[in-house]
């Protein structure tokens, strides 16, 4: 498969952490320190639908094809508009695209590298030949408010690409999942409505996160399954040019850096600008280094995931 061209969306509205200090009990230097989190995008007028469409037909429009040329759409989400109809059948009809089969995928913060993943084993059916893939989060509207520790650190916003068929540019890809561990980090779906089944007053919780688990989970597993695609791939970590890791917490990506050897320069972030967008925020960050023209043909790139369920993802591309 070939990333053919990538889009993003951000929210208008901006929230630095001294606006965050005015309404909780938090400061620009905790939030900061701990993980380099200066700002975020907060949807206001904006909904996961308008942003993924948004990303979507940026990513369309670069990738130079005709919308009717698509024929797959996933969406990696967890903060759908609808449970259904699923965002990736709103963004088919939004963009036009009349002969795409359209499904949603959650996979938490690993959503695009599964979205990937899936992508490119269905092209191996040789059924399917141009994907819009996308990650794309309102998770400001599934945050406890009232808890500093979690809410603090995400944002919103939507990131696509259009991949297709053609040519091999996936050299390896890792996935894994550890479901005994995925109370660690949480949101419940909405209280039992059931007229058969009685529940009396439900408790009902927004996002919750034991943050000190999955940063143990985070450091531990993400450069295991980076050593395993570029091991596959049969690529030294030494001849990549960027590693694009999810964008959870500044530590997590030097730790990452420097199990595997390499420059933190070789990372580059926009988490000190967007906060944690879950599953939106690898394919926010592609499309960065893609429009500030950091990738020539030939480059190596690592893109990994990891978060809810627990799941991870990484592989290596060849630009
Ligand atoms: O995308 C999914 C993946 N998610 C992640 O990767 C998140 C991974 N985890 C983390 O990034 C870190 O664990 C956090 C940033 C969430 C927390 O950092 P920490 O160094 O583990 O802090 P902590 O939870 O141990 O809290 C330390 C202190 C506590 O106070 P006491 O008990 O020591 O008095 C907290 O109550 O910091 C306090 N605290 C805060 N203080 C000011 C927690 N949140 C805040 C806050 N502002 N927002």
């Amino acid at each position: 498969m070939k990333i053919l061209g990538t889009g993003s969306a951000l929210p208008k509205k901006v929230v630095t952490n001294d606006d965050l200090a005015q309404v909780m009990d938090t400061s620009d230097e905790w939030i900061k320190s701990r993980t380099g989190i200066e700002k975020r995008h907060i949807a206001v007028e904006e909904t996961t639908t308008s942003m993924a469409v948004e990303a979507a037909k940026k990513a369309i429009e670069a990738a130079k094809i005709s919308v009717l040329d698509i024929d797959l759409i996933i969406c990696a989400t967890v903060s759908s508009d609808y449970i259904f109809p699923t965002l990736a059948c709103e963004v088919q009809a939004a963009v036009g695209a009349k002969r795409a089969t359209a499904f949603d995928i959650g996979a938490g913060c690993s959503g695009f590298l599964f979205a990937l993943a899936t992508a490119d084993a269905y092209f191996r059916t040789g059924r399917f030949h141009k994907a819009l893939i996308m990650g794309a989060e309102t998770l400001s509207k599934m945050m406890d408010w009232g808890d500093r520790s979690t809410c603090v650190l995400f944002g919103d916003g939507a990131g696509a690409a259009v991949v297709s068929a053609e040519e091999n540019q996936l050299l390896s890809m890792v996935q894994g999942s550890d479901g005994e561990s995925g109370m660690a980090l949480k949101c419940d779906n909405r209280p039992v409505n059931n007229l058969y089944r009685q529940l009396g007053a439900q408790t009902y919780s927004y996002t919750e996160m034991n943050g000190s688990e999955v940063y143990k989970f985070a450091v531990r597993t993400v450069p295991t399954a980076i050593s395993e695609a570029l091991e596959q791939a049969k690529v030294p970590a030494d001849d990549v040019k960027l590693y694009l890791l999810h964008q959870a917490n500044r530590r997590i990506i030097e730790a990452v850096a420097k199990r595997l050897g390499q420059s933190l320069d070789k990372f580059p972030m926009n988490l000190q600008e967007c906060g944690n967008i879950s599953a939106a925020s690898v394919p926010i960050l592609l499309d960065k280094v893609c429009k500030d023209g950091m990738l020539q043909a030939g480059d190596k790139v690592v893109l990994a995931g990891f978060g809810a369920g627990l799941t991870w993802g990484a592989c290596v591309l060849e630009w």
